[in-house]
């Protein structure tokens, strides 16, 4: 992509931080810079340091951008969103299978429309970018149309997106059903379209076990076997309602994971959302399989599901991130996600830190989603996708920011009290895809 010949090569002068490894076991795996300089050439990260040592190495007609006074981090990475539920969200308050019939699938039938989609995916990246969010893994609608209009608005900026077209072929209302073992071909289009092609990835997207038939759930494992590098996502263990269902409707499966191993779905790159449910061993099946949970603590609350388990999770070695799973999650932004996270390990008699918190948004969602080489660390020869939080951007964050003597008060501090208007900038490939709306 053309460039400006001035963002070809920029530094970008506030607080660093970023992450090298897992703080959940001590306060050790991150870099912080109170003053220093992220060096931006040609859309990657060259040089991450000290203000004093890295200002005088720069080539002289490096246009320097000063933002003394904010933090620069990873760009937020949400492994769990719906892009059509930007229509639902705020309509919680009923469990997940009421709510999936009364508010979610009349809401994505509207995506049968192409043009409507495209307008609804607009809106949905601004939002992902006004929230600090750059890249997503996101769900689409079981309609072709609308995803590729959902890749078309994504590759048009430039974006990182790993996105899919929903399966679903049975116990769903007609208007949104794919043929009985259907939807596959579709989904091949799209990734011969799109996997690969500029920043996007293609995610295989069964909607949940209980949506899809055993025929659908093997034709997607066939599809993951075909294509290197191709994601997986889909739901796993929310609600009790939900897995009791799973149940009658796969009795030959040993558990809901079950029903997905055998069909070759736990794997590298398959993101499970929820995992709140689940028994042990099916924790460190995932685990070895190298496959990841995504905590949506936002949805969780708002859909009364349950509470995610940290330790477990930790304990079977499991990876996870948190994600906004909007809409039956209430917000776009992370820090409304860590904020509640916290709050869940702690009705659990668990501690989630701030920094880990700031991690798992970024990094360990990178890791994840095995993307770590490419985005959420900010390391030299990434691509530079990140954001510049302003904690002077409403009186309360600015008053408490300034009584904060740690980083991890700060930390705490921002995930707290910071939304939207603290997100001064979002920048992909090094250039600025968002402005705060209010500056
Ligand atoms: N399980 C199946 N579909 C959905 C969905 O759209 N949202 C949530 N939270 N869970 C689901
Ligand atoms: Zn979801």
């Amino acid at each position: 992509m053309a460039r400006p010949a001035d963002l070809q090569r920029r530094a970008w002068r506030a607080a660093l931080l970023r992450f090298d490894a897992d703080p959940g076991t001590g306060e050790a795996g991150h870099e912080y810079l109170p003053d220093g300089v992220l060096l931006v050439e040609a859309g990657r990260v060259a040089a991450f340091g000290p203000a004093e040592t890295l200002l005088r190495e720069l080539p002289p007609d490096t246009p320097i951008e000063d933002h003394r006074g904010c933090l620069l981090l990873p760009g937020f990475i949400d492994t769990h969103i719906h892009f059509p539920q930007i229509d639902v969200i705020g309509s919680g308050g009923r469990v997940l299978l009421d709510w999936l019939e009364t508010h979610t699938f009349p809401a994505e039938r509207r995506y049968a429309d192409t043009a409507y989609a495209a307008a609804a995916a607009e809106a949905f990246l601004d939002e992902l970018l006004a929230s600090g969010t750059t890249t997503a893994m996101v769900y689409c609608t079981v309609h072709a149309g609308a995803t590729d209009a959902f890749f078309a608005a994504a590759a048009r900026r430039g974006l990182r997106m790993i996105a899919g077209k929903v399966l679903m072929d049975r116990n769903c209302p007609d208007y949104l059903r794919d043929p009985e073992g259907g939807g596959l071909d579709e989904t091949r289009r799209l990734i011969e379209r799109w996997h690969g092609r500029d920043r996007i990835g293609y995610a295989v997207t069964p909607r949940f076990a209980a949506s899809s038939t055993p025929a659908q759930l093997q034709g997607a494992g066939a599809i993951l076997r075909e294509h290197p590098g191709l994601f997986m996502q889909t739901h796993l263990a929310e609600n009790r309602q939900e897995i009791a269902w799973t149940a009658e409707l796969y009795p030959e499966a040993r558990s809901y994971l079950d029903v997905y191993d055998r069909c070759g779905l736990v794997r590298e790159r398959a993101v499970f959302a929820h995992c709140i449910h689940l028994e042990q061993v099916d924790r460190r099946r995932m685990a070895q399989a190298g496959a990841a949970a995504a905590f949506c603590p936002t949805s969780n609350l708002s859909l009364g599901s349950g509470l995610f388990d940290i330790a477990a999770t930790d304990a079977a070695g499991l990876r996870f991130s948190i994600a906004t799973d909007v809409g039956g999650g209430t917000s776009f932004s992370q820090f409304r996600s860590m904020d509640e996270a916290v709050k869940i390990a702690m009705l659990q008699g668990q501690y989630l830190s701030p920094l880990r918190a700031f991690y798992l948004a970024t990094l360990g969602a990178a890791r994840c989603l095995g993307l770590a080489t490419q985005i959420g660390s900010l390391a030299e020869g990434s691509e530079a996708d990140f954001i510049l939080i302003d904690p002077g951007a409403t009186p309360l964050l600015a008053r408490r920011h300034a009584q904060s003597a740690t980083l991890s008060q700060q930390l705490r501090v921002i995930m707290t009290l910071a939304d939207e208007r603290a997100i001064r900038l979002t920048c992909s490939m090094g250039v600025p895809v968002h402005h705060a709306r209010h500056a």
